[in-house]
């Protein structure tokens, strides 16, 4: 997805299947929105053990995580009308091989919003950045992510002590 401001002076938007739900580039000035939605959220973040940095995160790192070029791979913001609902990231680990992470607002999970975002993000991959391979990886016990990536069409692909990593085949 391109960054660069539009001549309305926002990063374009990519759609997802349901209304009012898209994804934009995460950047600098979403940093005020960005804090308020992870201050809310540490406690869900952090049950697993996972997203450590986020369940720290103060207003100050938030700002210069966010001025960090997260090029060549994308740093989405998921916004339910207009209002930042969650975050997306597709990691250029190995090109055409990526990496991907993502979390909901607590209050919005169980919409089938993540599904609708992981969507649209890696089919904008296969299309734009000629992505083949999609991984991700799950902590144990991290049944709503499981589920969410079996909904995709990811498998698992290997099992390590604290994860599993699973894997989706990009059709082009
Ligand atoms: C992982 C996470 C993003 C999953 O969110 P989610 O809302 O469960 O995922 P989906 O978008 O696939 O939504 C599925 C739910 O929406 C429902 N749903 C409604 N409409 C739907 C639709 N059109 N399509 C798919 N699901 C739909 C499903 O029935 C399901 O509900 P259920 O949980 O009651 O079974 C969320 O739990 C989260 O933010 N967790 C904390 C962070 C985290 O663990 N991130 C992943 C690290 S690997």
């Amino acid at each position: 997805m391109d960054t660069s401001p539009t001549p309305q002076g926002r990063p374009p938007e990519l759609p997802t299947r349901v209304t009012g739900l898209v994804l934009r580039a995460l950047t600098a000035e979403d940093a005020d929105a960005y804090y308020a939605l992870l201050d809310r959220n540490r406690l869900h973040l952090s049950r697993l053990g996972d997203f450590r940095a986020e369940r720290e995160a103060t207003p100050a790192w938030v700002r210069a995580h966010l001025a960090e070029d997260p090029g060549p791979g994308l740093r989405c913001g998921i916004l339910l009308n207009g209002a930042l609902i969650g975050r997306i990231d597709l990691v250029a680990v190995d090109p055409p091989r990526y990496g991907t992470g993502y979390w909901l607002d607590e209050s919005h999970v169980g919409s089938g919003y993540a599904s609708a975002a992981c969507s649209a993000l890696y089919g904008h991959a296969a299309r734009a950045l000629g992505a083949t391979e999609v991984f991700a990886g799950v902590t144990h016990g991290n049944d709503r992510s499981v589920a969410l990536l079996r909904r995709l069409g990811f498998e698992p692909v290997a099992d390590f002590e604290d994860y599993t990593r699973f894997r989706l085949v990009l059709v082009p």
